[in-house]
């Protein structure tokens, strides 16, 4: 103790303090995030952000939906407390939306915790997977969300890619996928989103999603299924689908889920993490998901919570906000038609044809590295690295754009 206080005193000690942070080495910087500053330095004023992963609506606003503000009006008039609540957050909020999503597969056997959104959803299972004596490996779908990997690496997780979608031929590459999942070992995961696949819009068939559960169910590979879109594809009970099936199939699984998108509550921070496991370690999973809650972000905000909440116990207030989801999901979808349709009429190509069929606010455009640079440079357009594009960013006058710029840029000159 003396010595620590001599040594704080000391004159050279406290020079060298101040070069602590001269250290921090330089960090990666996410590349949607990235996309978004230049799309901030660009002057042009016709300039196109196809970058960031919130919906918007024709007019190009992300409104607060009406169900809501009137979920959050009932919040400031009856709620009478903002103690903290369980390190797992509210078990009625997790009961509801475990409910909602898995139906009667939805039982005991499953630890939940409301999460700051899915991103601290997959950070605590990556922390429980990684704590693990042996770890497993988890296997990720490549192209894939572009935060896992900085979340199983901050985590220290062991993780191993597969090949899932070939951006060219703007298919899935499913029996890569299906042999890539040969080398993974009994008690391995299986990292899958659900539907609208995040960055590819391009969904396995339920045939082709049964044949995975087939192979996970025969080599012993945990599903663990990340759900950040649902209701954007077919409607919010159809979507449920892949989760139901994967719950009421395996006696252990994953499921990370966020409401951001689907409540468009996304500074809100509303999400949740479920477990399945057997009877007997279900308390000391229990325990291990709220010692690391504790230890990380703790507690969750209650506010996005809540709000899902009231609104899912609520008959009108769930059938209001069934109907906006229904209004977000079907201009995705418009605007995947018109695309088709607008590059049909203008060029009478059928090259971004695939857009259509394809789900989500996200696809990918086929460009390749010197192409997506020239579609900024040139056009003012702005995507992800890797030619992600967010559907719903495109305004009326803006698809006719796109096509233009895009049949400019890989037309030989
Ligand atoms: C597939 C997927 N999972 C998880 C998340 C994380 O969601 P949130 O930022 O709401 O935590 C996202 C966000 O874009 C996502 O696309």
């Amino acid at each position: 103790m003396r010595k620590t206080a001599f040594i704080g005193g000391d004159a050279m000690q406290a020079g060298k303090g101040k070069a602590m942070f001269e250290q921090v080495e330089d960090y990666p910087v996410d590349p949607i995030m990235i996309g978004a500053e230049y799309f901030a330095q660009d002057p042009r004023t016709d300039k196109l952000n196809l970058t960031v992963g919130v919906y918007q609506d024709e007019g190009g606003q992300t409104p607060v939906l009406k169900a809501v503000k009137q979920a959050e009006q009932r919040l400031v008039d009856t709620q009478t407390s903002k103690s903290y609540l369980a390190l797992t957050g509210d078990a009625d909020y997790c009961r509801v939306l475990g409910h909602e999503i898995m139906g009667d597969a939805f039982d005991d056997s499953w630890v939940s915790a409301q999460t700051a959104g899915g991103a601290v959803a997959l950070r605590v299972m990556s922390d429980l997977l990684a704590q693990m004596p042996k770890p497993p490996t988890v296997w990720l779908q490549t192209p894939t969300y572009g935060n896992y990997v900085p979340i199983l690496m901050a985590a220290r997780a062991q993780f191993a890619h597969l090949p899932y979608y070939d951006p060219l031929r703007r298919e899935i590459t499913f029996d890569q996928m299906l042999d890539g999942l040969k080398a993974a070992n009994s008690g391995d995961a299986f990292l899958m989103q659900g539907v609208c696949h995040n960055p590819t819009g391009a969904d396995m068939t339920p045939q082709q999603f049964d044949a995975v559960l087939d192979v996970l169910e025969a080599r012993g590979i945990i599903p663990w299924i990340d759900l950040a879109y649902l209701g954007f594809a077919q409607s919010w009970d159809a979507d449920c689908a892949m989760a139901r099936k994967i719950a009421a199939r395996f006696p252990v699984c994953i499921l990370c889920i966020t409401l951001s998108k689907t409540f468009g509550i996304y500074r809100d921070r509303a999400g949740a993490l479920f477990v399945k496991t057997g009877a007997r370690e279900r308390d000391r999973v229990h325990r291990a998901v709220s010692a690391i809650v504790r230890s990380g972000a703790s507690h969750a905000p209650d506010h996005g919570a809540s709000v899902v909440r009231t609104i899912l116990q609520d008959a009108g207030l769930k059938r209001l906000w069934l109907d906006e989801l229904e209004q977000m999901r079907a201009r995705v979808f418009g605007v995947r038609q018109q695309i088709a349709n607008t590059e049909r009429t203008l060029l009478g190509t059928d090259k971004l044809a695939y857009i259509a069929e394809q789900s989500g606010m996200f696809s990918l455009l086929p460009l390749t590295e010197v192409q997506e640079d020239a579609l900024t440079r040139d056009h003012g357009i702005h995507v992800v690295k890797g030619g992600r594009v967010n559907v719903a960013r495109l305004g009326p006058n803006d698809i006719a754009k796109l096509i233009r710029a895009i049949s400019d840029i890989t037309t030989p000159k």
